[in-house]
């Protein structure tokens, strides 16, 4: 090691002796300059789209929670006939366009460390609807999200903590609990609960935290392809119909 010293010493000191160059100093300058703006239009037009994103919205959380309240009281603690009004009526409300009505089509969801099946009744960039729950119970971390998220109790309980409250929530059939975009909170499913979960927001980037679990942790690929089959089959079908 010592004897490659010198040599280096010898190369660096020869580099010194060169006269500076003056035309790789701007260019490098220009490349710097470019890269800037190019990431300043890129927040910009971020946070344009922001602004605008509720033009793309179908659905609304008061339309939503009446009829998940409708539901639960014609069907109490019934799950499938409960799915099966709302996803009649949304289908009479939004056409089979935006509305995937295939009631079998279940997929595992492992996320935040929590594990229930989903059903994805609609996707798309700016918009989600899914029945998820388990009969089993579940706990976990609810993610920070680029989304609004809107939790319906269809059945049983989700209870859900955040400090500095020392307390639990404690959400019923028929009650909303309303995640705030970029708030995070420790939930529990209780046993036999499912809920119609609504999110509305920057979807896509919601994805990594669904599919973190299957990487990292289950590696269950043939239920991460099924998820993934669906949920672009769906983006890729409201897009054709001109829904963002
Ligand atoms: C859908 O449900 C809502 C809320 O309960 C209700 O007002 C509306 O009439 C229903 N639409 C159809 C087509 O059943």
């Amino acid at each position: 090691m010592q004897s490659g010293r010198p040599a280096q010493r010898a190369v660096s000191a020869s580099i010194e002796k060169r006269p500076a160059p003056e035309a790789p100093q701007s260019k490098k300058f220009t490349r710097w300059a470019t890269w800037a703006s190019l990431i300043v239009v890129f927040a910009l037009v971020c946070r344009v789209l922001d602004t605008i994103k509720d033009r793309w919205y179908i659905m609304t959380p008061p339309f939503l929670h009446e009829l998940a309240k409708d539901a639960v009281a014609t069907y109490p603690d019934d799950t499938a006939n409960i799915i099966n009004h709302i996803v009649t009526n949304l289908t009479a409300t939004y056409g089979t366009k935006h509305i995937n009505p295939r009631q079998d089509e279940w997929v595992f969801n492992n996320a935040g460390g929590a594990m229930g099946a989903m059903y994805v009744i609609h996707a798309s960039i700016t918009e989600y609807l899914i029945i998820f729950g388990t009969p089993l119970g579940t706990e976990g971390h609810t993610g920070r999200h680029t989304a609004d998220d809107y939790f319906h109790i269809l059945e049983g309980e989700q209870w859900a903590y955040a400090p500095p409250s020392l307390k639990k929530e404690v959400y019923g059939p028929g009650s909303v609990h309303h995640l705030r975009r970029g708030t995070v909170k420790q939930y529990k499913m209780h046993e036999n609960c499912f809920a119609l979960e609504y999110a509305r927001g920057w979807i896509p980037l919601m994805l990594p935290f669904g599919f973190a679990d299957s990487l990292s942790s289950t590696l269950d690929f043939p239920t991460l392809w099924d998820t993934v089959y669906i949920t672009g089959r769906e983006m890729i079908r409201n897009l054709m119909f001109g829904k963002i």
